[in-house]
C-alpha cells in the first residue's frame, strides 16, 4: 500500500506520521516544493520508527512526481493555511491553482489513485479536483467532516463531563465556520441521546463552538491547526487502505443526494477499498435540512469563484 502526501507542512507531516504509526502502509511519499523540506521531515519521521514501532518507509521528495508513481492513495494538503481572522474561503485565490496543478500531476503518475483533498476551502477544492480530473467520483474525497466531528465530540464530552470514548456525533455540510451542520439530534453518550443530558441551549453552544473550532485554534496558534487535521486524514486513509467500510462524513460530489446537485459537500459515506463505497442517506430534522440547504448555498457561492 503506497500513500503519497503532498505538502510537508504541519498538516501533511502529521498525516504522514499518523499513517506510519498505524503501520498499515508499506510506503509513504512526502512531497513538497521547498528544496529539501520533505526530505528532512521524512528523515526525522523515519528516525521515530524504532521509537514508535513502525515499519512504514517514509521518503521525502522535492517536487518530483515520478517518485509518487503508482500510489494507491494520494492526499493533498498543499496550499496556504489561514491566518487569524481569515475565512477558509479567502484562500481560494492561491490554493485553487495549487490544487489543480498538484492533482493533475498526481493523476499523471498514479492513474488509479484515490484522492483525498484537505486544502482549503476544502469543499470547493474537492469540486475543483472533480471537474479537473474527470475520474469516477468515488475516488475523490474531501476531508473536513471527520475533523469537524472530532471537534464536535470534544465539545460534547466537555459539556457532558464524559470520556470522549463514550460520545458519538457527526458533523455534515460545508467545512466552513458558518456552514457546518453538527447533528445534535443524532449525537449519543453510549447509545443514549445527548439531549437526555444536555439542555437545548447547551447543545446550541456545543454546536456553535464546534463550527468555529478551526478559527478558535487559528486565533490561539497564529495559523491553522495540524494535529487533529492530520489525524482525521489518517483515519480516512486507513479506512480505504484496510477496506474497513467505516462511515465518515466526507465531502463528495452529489447528484441528487440530500436534494443537492453539482456540489461537493460533507455527507455520511462508507469508506472502503474503492474509496466512497456508498453515500448514506440519514433522516434530518427540518432545522438540519434548512442548515444543510444554507450550507450548500454557501459552498456553491464559493464554487462560483473558480475558473474551472
Ligand atoms: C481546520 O479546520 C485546517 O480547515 C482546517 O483546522
Amino acid at each position: 500500500m503506497k500513500v503519497t502526501v503532498v505538502g510537508a507542512g504541519a498538516v501533511g507531516a502529521s498525516c504522514a506520521e499518523y499513517i506510519a504509526i498505524k503501520n498499515f502502509a508499506s510506503e509513504v511519499v512526502l512531497l513538497d516544493i521547498k528544496e529539501g523540506y520533505a526530505e528532512g521531515k521524512a528523515m526525522d519521521l523515519m528516525q521515530c520508527a524504532s521509537l514508535n514501532g513502525f515499519d512504514t518507509k517514509i521518503t521525502g521528495v522535492t517536487n518530483d512526481y515520478s517518485k509518487t508513481a503508482n500510489s494507491d492513495i494520494c492526499v493533498i494538503t498543499s496550499g496556504i493555511p489561514r491566518k487569524p481572522g481569515m475565512t477558509r474561503e479567502e484562500l481560494i485565490g492561491i490554493n485553487a491553482g495549487i490544487v489543480k496543478t498538484v492533482s493533475t500531476s498526481l493523476l499523471e503518475h498514479s492513474p488509479n489513485m484515490i484522492l483525498i483533498v484537505v486544502s482549503n476551502p476544502m469543499d470547493t477544492m474537492t469540486y475543483l479536483a472533480h471537474k479537473a480530473l474527470g475520474i469516477p467520483k468515488n475516488r475523490i474525497i474531501g476531508m473536513g467532516g471527520a475533523l469537524d466531528s472530532a471537534r464536535f465530540k470534544y465539545r460534547l464530552a466537555e459539556a457532558l463531563g464524559a470520556p470522549i470514548s463514550d460520545v458519538d456525533g457527526m458533523v455534515i455540510g460545508g467545512h466552513s465556520d458558518t456552514g457546518m451542520v453538527p447533528l445534535t439530534s443524532h449525537a449519543t453518550r453510549n447509545s443514549i441521546k445527548v439531549s437526555e443530558f444536555l439542555s437545548e441551549e447547551r447543545l446550541e453552544q456545543v454546536a456553535a463552538d464546534t463550527k468555529v473550532g478551526g478559527a478558535t485554534l487559528t486565533k490561539l496558534l497564529g495559523t491553522s491547526a495540524w494535529y487533529a487535521p492530520g489525524a482525521a486524514v489518517s483515519g480516512l486513509v486507513q479506512a480505504i487502505a484496510c477496506d474497513q467500510k467505516k462511515i465518515f462524513p466526507c465531502s463528495t460530489y452529489l447528484e441528487g443526494e440530500y436534494g443537492l446537485n453539482d456540489i461537493c459537500i460533507g455527507v455520511p459515506v462508507v469508506l472502503g477499498k474503492n474509496g466512497i463505497e456508498s453515500i448514506v442517506d440519514i433522516p434530518l430534522s427540518d432545522a438540519e435540512k434548512a442548515h444543510m440547504k444554507a450550507s450548500a448555498e454557501g459552498v456553491s457561492k464559493t464554487n462560483g469563484l473558480l475558473e474551472v
